[in-house]
């Protein structure tokens, strides 16, 4: 596609949906339009001409002339029904749903191989930092050994205010809402499945490994104290919700999404309220950070606006270390330092420490430092996850 004049077809005018507007309007973008806008809602107050809406997403997929759609829905199965069915009529496809790509990765690859269609999804992981072009074009054919980050704005926002505010857990979740910052239902964010699903994103990109969400072990923050806190910074430490996609050897990889102690000399430390961070352990040219926002309504939207002018140039994923490293697996059997606070009386050696080195008392309950393995946490997510117990990564 060469400079051809994009007629989008957007599904979705909420906080992503109506920034792309906003940010089209104002660059002016040439040769680009939006023809078409698909809601859910009618009567609804929206911020574009009437005449641009439709509750029917067969005027936009029926519509030869619209040539990109632009999907920017709230639910991932139907996000896909729509994405798919897009392409198999030959449209171009941008998206910012992170869980849609996550769940249907392969079969979104394949997609693209069979129709020629491009997708692209820069603003579905960390919105704004420029991450996936990164990867995909600039470190293409660099091995890179880790990457790892906030990913997660709310749970960011929530231990900061934690941290700084000395608020409790259920404070700062009140107050995230009430700035926009965390849904009414805010498990994904606050259970890591969020920061798992850009994990799964950026690792194919970065490690050129494509796995299923269901093969990820993501623990969150959603029962973490006061306590917890004080602990880690008595060791000049923050928490902070850290996914992780490690090299362990050649064709083996480590990847997770835990809590971890993140200390004041390193970069992560720094990375505030509402900001994600980005670090990438590179083959040949060191450690490399980038900050930035990771969401909102015109940072997604510019990630967007972006996406659009790389297709207008040609641009698409080549996905040239999976086509290369087809054969990566994830390892689960490596050694992992834990943190785990749990009520008093807790059946501790159920995790089977492979090696205990601290054990200690908080005011919310004890405490044991040890060795185990992903696999071993696997086994005891259930009750790793359950009221009144915190798992978190300790070797910082
Ligand atoms: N919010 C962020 O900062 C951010 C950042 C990066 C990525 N994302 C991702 O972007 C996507 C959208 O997020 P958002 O925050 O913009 O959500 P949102 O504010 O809830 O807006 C969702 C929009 O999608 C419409 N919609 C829902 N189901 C639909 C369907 N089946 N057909 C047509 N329209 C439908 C809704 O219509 P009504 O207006 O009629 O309800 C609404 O306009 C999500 O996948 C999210 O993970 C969000």
């Amino acid at each position: 596609m060469n400079k051809t004049p994009l007629n989008i077809g957007l599904f979705g005018l909420g906080v992503v949906g109506s920034g792309l507007v906003q940010v089209l309007e104002t660059a002016g973008l040439p040769n680009t339009n939006i023809k078409k806008i698909c809601v859910r809602t009618p009567g609804k107050p929206r911020p574009v001409a009437p005449e641009k809406l439709t509750l029917n997403p067969m005027e936009i997929l029926d519509d030869p002339n619209i040539n990109v759609v632009v999907e920017t829905i709230s639910h991932a199965e139907n996000a896909f029904q729509l994405v798919s069915e897009a392409m198999r009529r030959g449209k171009h496809v941008i998206t910012a749903n992170k869980k849609m790509v996550a769940d249907n990765l392969h079969e979104l690859i394949e997609l693209q191989q069979l129709t020629g269609s491009t997708l692209l999804y820069e603003s579905a992981a960390c919105a704004a930092i420029p991450i996936v072009r990164t990867l995909e074009s600039h470190f293409a054919a660099e091995p890179l050994k880790r990457i790892s980050g906030i990913f997660n704005g709310t749970s960011n926002y929530i231990l900061s205010r934690m941290n700084g505010q000395k608020l409790d857990f259920q404070e700062a979740l009140s107050q995230a809402q009430a700035l926009g910052f965390a849904e009414q239902d805010p498990s994904s964010d606050i259970d890591g499945d969020d920061a798992k699903y850009k994990l799964i994103l950026l690792a194919a990109h970065s490690h050129g490994i494509i796995v299923r969400p269901e093969a990820v072990l993501n623990f969150g923050i959603r029962h973490i104290r006061r306590s917890d806190i004080e602990f880690a910074g008595k060791h000049n430490c923050r928490i902070k919700l850290l996914p992780v996609c490690k090299r362990i050897e050649r064709n083996k990889l480590m990847m997770f999404v835990m809590p971890a102690m993140v200390s004041e000399s390193h970069a992560l430390f720094d990375v505030e309220e509402e900001f994600n961070g980005i670090e990438l352990e590179t083959g040949y040219s060191g450690t490399q950070f980038y900050r930035g926002r990771g969401a909102g309504s015109q940072p997604t939207g510019s990630a967007i606006l972006s996406d659009l002018l790389a297709l207008q140039n040609g641009y698409r994923y080549r996905y040239l270390k999976h086509n290369q490293n087809g054969s990566t697996v994830l390892d689960a059997e490596q050694p992992l330092r834990v943190y785990l606070r749990a009520p008093h009386g807790f059946p501790l050696k159920q995790l089977a420490f492979v090696h205990i080195e601290q054990k200690g008392e908080t005011p919310d309950g004890s405490y044991v430092i040890g060795v185990t393995n992903l696999n071993t946490l696997r086994l005891n997510a259930g009750l790793l996850t359950g009221n009144g117990i915190f798992a978190m990564r300790y070797d910082f």
